[in-house]
């Protein structure tokens, strides 16, 4: 075999991601792309905002010397001000331009960080149902992921995390907002999370950080702050992009903040900076470091999400689907009516609509609809969704 072994299982396991994808576009083109209702990709449909255009002409036309240039792995100084006098304000922890790095996107900012702490064997822990790709980034770093379920509500299931907490745990890995289930985890909850895992890493004799990945931070619904990880432990770092606050995750821009209060900061910060590097990454791209230096604030218009999140969760409920509205990015998951999940995934493309199924989530029983879609996609795929409930029912 001509590709590594690892590889081959990789690529083998996530055949199901190309099978939909392949299904995809051979109902798109019998149908017409209009006719066929995509809820699979978490692609933002939103333009960004007004002030992200205008701020990147400026810095186009404004090129001095030397800005194509190599520069420090940790990003440009000013732009890393910027961002931590955002933050700052933003979540009240004291956050200086040396606690942050700038990254290829979240993606990238995960890798870096998972690099810095991660030795051979480590456990990775995360509540489920969780991003596909956290198991891969895990591995990439000589890792395992260890998925461990929430509670029905999707909130972390505090005990389930305590019991899989062992001498191998190098870090617990949270999302909120969450992919796929739009949960927004509650301070109520990071605060029971904190002080477990403050008596766990003094029990264990290991520090078990805590990794908040946010990319959805700035998308959430009827009022719902996410509250800072900082405030509640301090081996803690965040991992962000602009992909989603201002819709352009093709410019792979994002940042790492860690706890001004962690212990051996510098240490880790040297660790992740030298990361980027040796990742292949080197630094963040140039120019959009540019831009979303000054951009600290902005974000698309939420609105257009919220109406959206509507118009698919009244409709489905209508029909009698169950699910946990969502209180943030553009995610729902909803419960199959039939226990074989891909049953009901392949009962919706014979309706020309594409979901994924929770299984790839490490949640069989549910799938997820992205709703970053135009508000008609969602209202035409409406009865095609009733009827293949009804189906089961
Ligand atoms: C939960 C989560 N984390 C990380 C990422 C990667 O984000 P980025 O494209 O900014 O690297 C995504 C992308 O969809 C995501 O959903």
């Amino acid at each position: 075999m001509s590709i590594a072994e690892k590889m081959a299982g990789f690529v083998a396991s996530s055949s199901w991601i190309r099978k939909m994808f392949e299904e995809g576009a051979r109902l798109k083109s019998i149908h017409g792309s209009d006719n066929v209702y995509d809820f699979s990709l978490g692609n933002p449909c939103i333009p960004p905002p007004p002030a992200f255009r205008r701020y990147l002409k400026s810095i186009v036309e404004n090129e001095a010397p030397g800005v194509h240039a190599y520069m420090p792995n940790t990003g440009y100084a000013h732009v890393r001000k910027s961002v931590a006098e955002f933050i700052t304000r933003e979540q009240g922890a004291k956050i200086t331009e040396n606690d942050v790095i700038m990254t290829c996107g979240a993606a990238g900012g995960l890798n870096i960080i998972l690099k810095a702490i991660v030795n051979p064997g480590d456990e990775i822990i995360t509540p489920a149902p969780y991003f596909v790709e956290y198991g891969f980034y895990a591995d990439n770093h000589g890792g395992q992921l260890v998925p461990v379920k929430t509670r029905s509500d999707f909130d972390i299931d505090i005990e389930a995390i305590e019991r899989a907490i062992g001498e191998k745990t190098a870090a617990v890995l949270i999302n909120s907002p969450n992919n796929p289930t739009g949960r927004v985890y509650p301070e109520k909850t990071l605060g029971a999370l904190g002080d477990l895992l403050r008596e766990k890493s003094r029990t264990i004799g290991r520090t078990i950080y805590l990794l908040s990945d946010e990319p959805y931070r700035k998308i959430t619904y009827d009022g719902i702050a996410v509250p800072s990880v900082f405030k509640y432990y301090s081996n803690s770092f965040i991992a962000t992009s602009h992909s989603k606050d201002l819709s352009i995750p093709g410019e792979r821009i994002g940042y790492v903040a860690v706890n001004p209060e962690a212990d051996e900061k510098e240490m880790l910060l040297q660790a992740m900076a030298l990361a980027n590097r040796i990742l292949g990454f080197v630094n963040a791209p140039a120019i959009m470091q540019r831009v979303v230096g000054g951009l600290q604030g902005e974000h698309v218009d939420i609105s257009e999400y919220a109406r959206k999140r509507d118009i698919l969760c009244n409709g489905l409920a209508d029909f009698g689907f169950r699910f946990v509205p969502p209180d943030g990015a553009f995610y729902l998951f909803p419960q199959s009516p039939v226990p074989d999940e891909i049953e009901f995934v392949k009962a919706l493309q014979e309706e020309r609509i594409l979901a994924v199924p929770g299984s790839g989530f490490g949640t069989p029983g549910y799938f997820r609809l992205s709703f970053c879609v135009e508000d008609r996609t969602i209202t035409d795929a409406l009865p095609g969704f009733e009827r293949a409930f009804k189906r089961f029912k």
